[in-house]
């Protein structure tokens, strides 16, 4: 992710998701046993970026536990990988950033906020530590790349054995990643997990009936190479650490006899769930206010608040950081190009699993 608060500022989308996801929270918080006496409440946001798309959530989160065990502590635990801005982080939950009213830190006594720069794959808490475990828009995040994807820039566009390789690494971190919570919980403990995923219809990020968002990338990537702007081997290493699962393939481990089943968890509800682009939203309620242009200027950030890594990373470390960066603008200034010429076929939807878990003793 981009840091300095830019990737929350950019990505309304996952905050909306998010907000959607509240009721969920609230849930689990009155379900939760009573925490033992002298034990604070612990709660963590696994792939938290810089907190602040989970900010409400987590402020309301919060202030109900603070309500239903009013003589209990809690502690919040933001988790990412150690390449995150911690400091945007922090810079929110101290209310120096947009919206300090949502600062419960500063707001509500008895609360604690740390961090953890070790991903998610691993137990990342002592065994049965923790009360509730958040996580929004990010366990589509791989713990490495099987291979890279030679034809396409994304699992989505992916076929045979790279495809396939996929599929394998994202059901074994699946499973990593639930038995890692599965001992971390308490009895009681309960898990919201809202991750990006393939619906029904076969819908995923980007992808929910007008322009391919992932096919925009790989066609725009692939122009670069084939002007000469790229060499083969940097077009091919633009390949997203990622897999976006469909709701089978996350609820597998959980069913009974299976391996998460076995080590305690238990799926409450699993359902599939649209978010619209905020930003395309924002062009059509505008009812031509918004010229095509400013559509394409306002839109594309949000999708490089996220993927600009993968390409930037992709180039050539040999070349001198000025060129690497111009060939990152000038391919997003292509893409706002394509989304000026044509918009009404432009958007991020979002596309999510949502899940309710439940660990018992
Ligand atoms: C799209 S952002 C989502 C941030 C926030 N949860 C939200 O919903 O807006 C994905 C986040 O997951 C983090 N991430 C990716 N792989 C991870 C891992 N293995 N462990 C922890 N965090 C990871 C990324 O660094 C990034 O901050």
């Amino acid at each position: 992710m981009k840091g300095g608060g830019y990737y929350s500022r950019r990505t309304r989308g996952a905050k909306d998701a998010i907000d959607g996801a509240s009721g969920m929270l609230m849930e689990a918080v009155a379900a939760l046993p009573a925490p033992n006496p002298g034990q604070p409440v612990r709660v963590a946001d696994f792939g938290a970026a810089d907190g602040g798309t989970s900010k409400k959530a987590m402020h309301d989160t919060v202030a109900a536990i603070r309500a239903r065990f009013p003589q209990s502590q809690v502690v919040v635990t933001y988790t990412d990988l150690p390449s995150n801005d911690y400091s945007a982080l922090f810079k929110n939950m101290l209310g120096l950033a947009e919206e300090p009213e949502l600062s419960y830190l500063t707001k509500l006594t008895g609360v604690f906020v740390h961090a953890c720069g070790v991903g998610f794959h691993r137990q990342l808490f002592p065994d049965a530590s923790l009360d509730l475990g958040f996580s929004a828009t990010a366990m589509h995040y791989l713990s490495e790349k099987p291979c890279e994807i030679t034809t396409h820039v994304h699992m989505v566009g992916a076929n045979g054995e790279e495809r396939a390789a996929f599929a394998r690494r994202a059901e074994a971190d699946w499973i990593n990643i639930l038995l890692a919570r599965a001992r971390e919980l308490r009895p009681g403990g309960r898990l919201v997990f809202l991750n990006f995923g393939i619906d029904e219809q076969g819908r995923y990020l980007g992808h929910t009936g007008e322009a391919n968002m992932f096919d925009t990338y790989d066609r725009l990537w692939r122009a670069l190479r084939d002007e000469g702007r790229i060499t083969a081997e940097e077009y091919v290493r633009a390949t997203f650490a990622q897999f976006y699962r469909t709701k089978e393939e996350f609820a597998a481990p959980m069913l009974p006899g299976g391996i998460a089943y076995q080590a305690g968890l238990r799926l409450l509800s699993a359902r599939t769930g649209l978010v619209k682009c905020p930003y395309r939203r924002a062009f059509e309620d505008a009812k031509g206010a918004m010229s095509a242009k400013e559509f394409a200027a306002s839109y594309v950030p949000t999708l490089r608040s996220w993927s600009e890594t993968v390409f930037a990373n992709a180039l050539d470390p040999a070349r001198p950081a000025d060129e690497r960066a111009h060939i990152v603008d000038d391919f997003y200034r292509s893409y706002e190009d394509v989304v000026a010429a044509d918009p009404h076929r432009h958007g991020m939807d979002y596309v999510h699993c949502y899940l309710a878990i439940e660990k018992v003793g």
